[in-house]
């Protein structure tokens, strides 16, 4: 299961992206938002964060306007490697070397086609671990 959720920024691309997603048979549980109604990122990145911790599901993807806010937002979950990704490149390493379990799109910022190429890169990718895991022992060091 993949969680999505958005703020308003991001709400039409939210809906594209789940919809690609669901397309290719991949199931998704979207946590809002339901309409383009002014909302604050940080509550959007919360059912999803806690979603993704729980492991209620594998892994999530936030959006909001640029994308920087809701991903600054869900770094500060303990556990949570958001990775802002505005490229193909950017997204396919976000899971080799930094087994992001979320990314994160701006709305404002990432063309729909694009996007989902971006989403494909980062859910087709491989975690690499070896020295990539010891790196992501001392992020989990920093959180301590
Ligand atoms: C909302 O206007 C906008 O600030 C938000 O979607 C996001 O871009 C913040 O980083």
């Amino acid at each position: 299961m993949l969680a999505i959720g958005s703020d308003h920024g991001g709400f039409e691309l939210k809906n594209h992206v789940k919809k690609h997603l669901e397309d290719m048979g991949i199931a998704v549980k979207d946590f809002g938002v339901f309409s383009e109604e002014s909302v604050d990122y940080p509550d959007c990145a919360k059912p999803v964060c806690e979603a993704v911790l729980s492991g209620e599901c594998e892994r999530g993807i936030l959006l909001c306007g640029t994308g920087i806010g809701i991903s600054i937002a869900a770094n500060k979950y303990k556990g949570i490697r958001a990775a802002l990704c505005s490229d193909v490149f950017s997204a396919k390493m976000s899971k080799e070397h930094n087994n992001a379990n979320i990314i994160c799109l701006g709305g404002r910022v990432t063309g729909r086609e694009l996007a989902f190429m971006i989403v494909d890169a980062w859910m087709q990718a491989e975690f690499q671990g070896g020295r990539h895991a010891d790196r992501i022992a001392k992020i989990h060091e920093i959180e301590k």
